[in-house]
């Protein structure tokens, strides 16, 4: 896809929870610390990283599901978080949308798909549509997403696991959006249906120009699916690139561990990076690289600053201080 303006713009975007430990004593959670990116129009943008990082915190502020510690989103030239009317937060709900990994988390198992997914067209245009053309518009989403119409009749117990995904990608599709988050939308189904659900996403991007934010754990649907991938640890944004230069140049060693692991990737790389311990927790983070205590290639410098991230060569950033020591012969020494 050709290069296009920036449909989202994120900078500095910080979303922090107010918790309390085992012992009731307060504290603060920083899911997303700090996060800068842009999002073309038309493009497949991937967030990766392992459970816990912070992806769905991120995708959720660009839903304005909730409001921002600090930072600016804007989406389409808006401010996301300088919503005030209902007319102006009806029309940006029906702009981006959401599908989640487990779909039937979203289907209320008491109503039909009918009544499922007219619910957007009766939020959002109650009196300007008829109950004809609601039907007629379920008919189409259905048949849109490879259902036939008449699945509308059937509750979502009666359904499997990959046709309950295509009925959320078919609501998430209802009021027309220009965005979609996809928070992990493969990852609770069967292999062979990942693959179905995958083209069904790549076909209704090209027909309908969507802009995707996809999100998921695994390397290997995110290289698959997308154009550019961050990388996330612990709320930041550690490696940002193409994805043919994030995978056959990666730099940061979070990414080559990430890569490493990941079993669906055909690597020619024989070095391997095997990550020591699990995540620290992000209401309690190192100091430094938050990375450090798991770095095979830690440094002094590692344990007291944190590293910016920085452009190291054409659209690639990283965020480790490995980079001004020349990173990539350090790594593959
Ligand atoms: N509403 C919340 N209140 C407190 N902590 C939260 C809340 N939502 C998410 N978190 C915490 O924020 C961190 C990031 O969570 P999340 O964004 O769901 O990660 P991911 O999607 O990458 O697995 C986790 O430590 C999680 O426990
Ligand atoms: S800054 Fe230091 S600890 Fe962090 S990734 Fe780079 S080398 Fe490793
Ligand atoms: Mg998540």
């Amino acid at each position: 896809m050709e290069a296009q303006e920036s449909i989202v713009v994120l900078e500095n975007v910080k979303k922090y929870f107010d918790i309390r430990d085992s012992k009731g004593k307060k504290g603060t959670l920083k899911a997303v610390d700090g996060v800068s990116f842009q999002i073309k129009k038309g493009e497949t943008f991937g967030l990766v990283g392992e459970s816990g990082c912070g992806k769905s915190t991120l995708g959720k502020t660009l839903l304005n599901l909730f409001p921002i510690t600090e930072g600016s989103i804007c989406i389409d030239g808006q401010e996301v978080n300088q919503l005030k009317s209902r007319k102006e937060k009806v029309a940006f709900g029906s702009k981006v949308q959401l599908v989640f990994q487990d779909p039937s988390a979203c289907l209320n198992p008491r109503n039909r798909i009918g009544a499922i997914l007219a619910e957007p067209f009766k939020i959002h245009h109650k009196s300007s549509m008829s109950k004809q053309e609601i039907d007629q518009k379920i008919d189409e989403l259905l048949t849109m997403v490879g259902l036939a119409p008449e699945y509308k009749h059937r509750y979502p117990h009666e359904m499997s696991g990959g046709q309950k995904q295509r009925i959320g990608i078919a609501r998430a599709l209802a009021l027309n959006p220009e965005i979609i988050i996809c928070d992990e939308p493969v990852s609770a189904l069967d292999v062979s249906i990942q693959a179905q659900v995958i083209n069904l996403l790549e076909d209704l991007q090209e027909k309908m120009e969507l802009t995707y934010l996809f999100i998921s754990h695994d390397l290997g649907v995110v290289y698959h699916m997308c154009d550019r991938i961050a990388v996330m640890y612990l709320g930041n944004i550690v490696e940002l690139a193409d994805k043919k230069a994030l995978y056959e140049d990666t730099l940061h060693p979070y990414t080559q561990a990430l890569i490493s692991a990941a079993p669906t990737i055909d690597l020619e790389k024989t070095d391997r990076v095997v990550l020591k311990g699990d995540v620290p927790s992000p209401s309690n983070p190192p100091k430094g690289c938050k990375f450090h205590t798991r770095c095979p290639y830690a440094m002094p410098v590692c344990e007291t600053e944190n590293p910016e991230l920085l452009e190291v060569k054409d659209n690639h950033f990283v965020a480790c201080h490995l980079c001004k020591k020349t990173l990539r012969e350090e790594i593959r020494k």
